[in-house]
C-alpha cells in the first residue's frame, strides 16, 4: 500500500510517522518532505503547492491514499484534482477549504449558522475600514481575507496599530491579493484552545483537545508564530465545552455548508476562545494544526488508517479512535530570528540522543539532509514531543530532549503548558 503525504512541516512528519507505524505497514512517500520524513520513506521533489506536479506523479504511480497537510494545496483544489483522477484523498475539497481560504466566507457561514464567534465587518476601502476601527475602538483584530502563510492576522492593541495594519494590507499590498480585503473582528477575551475534528461529510468525531502557544517569547509576548509548543489534553476544554463545540460549532457549520451544497470531508480545526465555559470560534482551519498535531497524534492509541479511510468512505464513528491516557507536550525549537529573518544550513547535533529519551519523538519541520548531516532549512526546525504519566512528567522528558539537541542560534520557549501548570498548582 502506497501513501503520499503532501507537505514538509512538523505536521507532515507527524502524519507520516503515524501512518508509517500503522499495522498495514504502508510504503510512505512525502512531497517535498524533510529530513525526518526521509527516514520513513521516499521524499519527492514536488513542492506542496505544485498541484500539477503532484497530480502527474499520482497518475503515474497510483498511490492508494494521498493525505494533504497544508492549507495552500487544499485551497487550490488539489483534492478535487486528484479525486477526478480516481485517487483516494484525505482532505477537504477546494470549496470546503474556503473556511480557511477566506476569512470573510468563514464569518459569513458562522453568522448564518448562529455559530458563536466575534462580530465583524469586511472592507476593501482603507478609509471606511479605519473609520470602523475608530468607532469600534481597540483592542481589535485585523485579518487579511485570504491565505497569508500565517502572517495575515494583527491583534491591534491600539487604534493606531489597527489603522497601520489596515493600510499595510489594503494600500501597502503586504499580503498581495490575500490582503486586498480585510476582515475586522472584535477582540475575544478568554483562553484559547484547539479542537481538531474528523468529518466524513456527515459524522463528526472530535480528537483530543490541545492548546497551542502562538507568541515567540515566554509569558506569551512578542510576535505571533506558527506555534511554539502545544500540550494535550487541555483541561480548559471540559466535557461541557466539548458538547457546545460539537453542537454549536461543528454541527451548525456543517449544516450551513450543506445548505450551500458544500460537503466537508477531512479534518476541520476550530481555533477557540473559551470564556467562562463558552467556546467561540477564533478561526477555522481546513487542516491539522501545527504543533497541535504533534501533541495530539502522540496520544492516538493504535492505527490511524482505519479512521482516515472511514472519513473518505463516509463511515466514521467514535469507536475507530482511542486515546492513550498519558499527557503529551510538544516543544518547538526554532532558528534564532524566527518569525523574522533567520539562518539556514546550520548542522543539528544529537538528534539520536534526543530520540532516545523515554517516550519522546523528535518531529522535524524545517530540516534537510546535507550529505549525512541534518541541517536547519526553515524557521520552525523541530517539534520535540513527549508522553508522560502526567503533564509535569511529559514536560520533564520533552525539555531533557530539547536540551540534548544543539544547533546554532537555537531558540525555544521554556514555559510550554504554563497555563495548565498553573491550573494544576491551584488545584
Ligand atoms: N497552531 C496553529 C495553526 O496550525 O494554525
Amino acid at each position: 500500500m502506497k501513501v503520499l503525504v503532501v507537505g514538509n512541516g512538523g505536521r507532515e512528519h507527524t502524519l507520516a510517522w503515524k501512518l508509517a507505524n500503522d499495522s498495514a505497514k504502508p510504503e510512505i512517500f512525502c512531497t517535498p518532505g524533510n529530513a525526518g520524513t526521509a527516514e520513513l520513506g521516499t521524499n519527492l521533489a514536488f513542492g506542496a503547492g505544485d498541484v500539477d506536479g503532484i497530480k502527474g506523479w499520482c497518475i503515474a504511480n497510483q498511490p492508494d491514499l494521498v493525505v494533504i497537510g497544508p492549507e495552500a494545496p487544499l485551497c487550490a483544489g488539489l483534492t478535487d484534482l486528484l479525486e477526478a483522477e480516481g485517487i483516494r484523498v484525505f482532505g477537504p475539497s477546494g470549496a470546503a477549504a474556503e473556511l480557511e481560504g477566506s476569512k470573510q466566507f468563514a464569518k459569513e457561514i458562522m453568522k448564518a449558522a448562529g455559530v458563536p464567534t466575534s462580530a465583524y465587518e469586511t472592507f476593501t476601502d482603507p478609509e471606511a475600514a479605519c473609520e470602523y476601527v475608530r468607532e469600534r475602538g481597540a483592542p481589535i483584530v485585523i485579518k487579511a481575507d485570504g491565505l497569508a502563510a500565517g502572517k495575515g492576522v494583527t491583534v491591534a492593541e491600539t487604534v493606531d496599530q489597527a489603522e497601520a495594519a489596515i493600510r499595510d494590507a489594503l494600500e501597502g499590498n503586504a499580503f498581495g491579493d490575500a490582503g486586498s480585503r480585510v476582515v475586522i473582528e472584535d477582540f475575544l477575551i478568554g483562553e484559547e484552545a484547539s479542537i481538531l475534528a474528523l468529518i466524513d461529510g456527515e459524522n463528526v468525531v472530535m480528537l483530543a483537545s490541545s492548546q497551542d502557544h502562538k507568541r515567540i517569547f515566554e509569558k506569551d509576548e512578542g510576535p505571533n508564530t506558527g506555534g511554539m509548543g502545544a500540550y494535550s489534553p487541555a483541561s480548559i476544554v471540559t466535557e461541557s465545552v466539548l458538547k457546545k463545540v460539537k453542537e454549536e460549532i461543528y454541527d451548525r457549520t456543517l449544516a450551513e455548508l450543506k445548505k450551500r451544497g458544500i460537503v466537508y470531508k477531512g479534518v476541520l480545526y476550530a481555533g477557540l476562545m473559551i470564556d467562562d465555559g463558552q467556546p467561540s470560534v477564533v478561526e477555522f482551519n481546513c487542516r491539522f494544526g501545527d504543533p497541535e498535531t504533534q501533541a495530539v497524534l502522540a496520544r492516538w492509541d493504535g492505527d490511524m488508517l482505519p479512521a482516515i479511510n472511514a472519513v473518505i468512505d463516509g463511515s466514521l464513528s467514535e469507536g475507530l479512535i482511542r486515546w492513550k491516557p498519558e499527557h503529551s507536550v510538544c516543544v518547538v525549537m526554532v532558528a534564532g530570528g524566527y518569525p523574522g529573518n533567520y539562518e539556514k544550513g546550520n548542522v543539528i547535533e544529537n538528534l539520536d540522543e534526543a530520540n532516545a529519551v523515554a517516550d519522546t519523538v523528535v518531529f522535524h519541520a524545517g530540516t534537510a539532509l546535507d550529505g549525512d548531516k541534518v541541517v536547519t532549512a526553515g524557521g520552525r526546525v523541530l517539534g520535540i514531543t513527549s508522553l508522560g504519566k502526567d503533564l509535569p512528567d511529559a514536560l520533564s522528558k520533552a525539555y531533557i530532549a530539547v536540551e540534548t539537541i544543539s544547533f546554532k542560534d537555537a531558540f525555544y520557549r521554556n514555559d510550554i503548558a504554563h497555563r495548565e501548570l498553573r491550573r494544576l498548582e491551584n488545584g
